[in-house]
């Protein structure tokens, strides 16, 4: 069966976009012997850099021709450099052995920051298929392909909401994080609605998950959060501007310094502090997320 592809999207930074990709990613390669192959679409190289120190990267990435960045770098001037075997990383995170066998990851470059503006130079009429095209090859051999976007909704993103099935988006519990969210949900509804007739024989991406990242248990202001994004989720279901099986996947992750520690140590928390409440928030999520996922066509 083809991957399921799964686009972590939100038009605010800091929601906890990386940290999901990342944490889940692993936990379903760890705890569910699932194939997964991490896509990192983000300029900021956020989730390359959670999985591998910065000079193992720049060694991996050379002149960002082992990155995601050279497939749209092809598309825009005509070459045919990308090489998904040389520019994947099996078995992440680095370190002298491999230490999850099925968690991989295709890095990010900085450069990709100069898609949108060489995209200007060089118009392409269907710019948003670049990924797809790029990545299909590999659909069959990942049970989860999980895209870390960026925190917009420009190209680069519509690249992974038109080569992904669902997309998930992260919350944080506060008004100004969930005020957007009607909004967004419209736009990215809009978004794909304008792309999916061009799919071939996969239907029209849809938001099917939301999550809540940096929560703190105890707080009536967090609890309220929660209930009015399950609320919202419902309205925005009876719209038909989300999937109609989407749901808030729970546990909430806990605001926890060993998720934030993690990155320092280029690893997911899983690995770095197994016994925290970061590692079981995230192995907790990623049940419900591959239950929640495995029931959707
Ligand atoms: N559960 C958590 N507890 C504490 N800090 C976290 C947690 N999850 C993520 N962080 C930190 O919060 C910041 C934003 O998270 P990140 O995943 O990078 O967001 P985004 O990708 O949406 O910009 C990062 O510095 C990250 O290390
Ligand atoms: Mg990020």
């Amino acid at each position: 069966m083809a991957a399921k592809a799964i686009a972590f999207i939100n038009f605010k930074g800091g929601v906890g976009k990386t940290a999901a990709t990342v944490n889940i990613g692993a936990c379903l390669a760890y705890y569910r012997r699932k194939r997964v192959l991490i896509v990192d679409l983000d300029a900021q190289c956020n989730s390359s850099f959670w999985l591998m120190p910065p000079l193992v990267w720049k060694e991996h990435i050379g002149n960002g021709e082992h990155s995601t960045y050279q497939l749209f770098r092809d598309a825009i001037m005509k070459s045919k450099e990308f090489d998904f075997e040389k520019a994947v990383l099996k078995g992440m995170p680095r370190a002298t052995v491999p230490l999850i066998k099925d968690l991989d990851l295709l890095p990010a470059a900085v450069e990709l920051i100069k898609v949108e503006e060489q995209l200007q130079q060089n118009k392409h009429a269907k710019f948003y298929e670049f990924v797809a095209k790029a990545l299909k090859p590999q659909y069959e051999r990942y049970d989860y392909i999980l895209f870390d976007c960026p925190p917009n909704t420009y190209s680069v993103t519509k690249n992974a909401l038109y080569a992904a099935d669902y997309c998930v988006i992260p919350y944080l519990p506060d008004f100004l994080s969930l005020s957007g969210f009607q909004i967004f949900a419209k736009l990215v509804d809009d978004i794909s609605e304008l792309y999916s007739w061009q799919k071939s024989s996969r239907h029209k991406t849809s938001i099917a998950a939301v999550l809540v990242s940096h929560y703190r248990t105890g707080l009536k202001d967090h609890d309220k959060s929660l209930a009015d994004l399950r609320i919202m989720l419902s309205l925005l279901k009876s719209q038909g501007l989300v999937h109609a099986k989407a749901d808030l996947l729970e546990p909430p992750i806990r605001l926890s310094k060993d998720v934030a520690e993690s990155t320092n140590q280029h690893q997911p928390v899983i690995l770095t502090a197994p016994n925290s409440i970061g590692a079981a928030d995230y192995h907790d999520l990623a049940k419900a997320f591959d239950d929640h996922f495995s029931n959707l066509p």
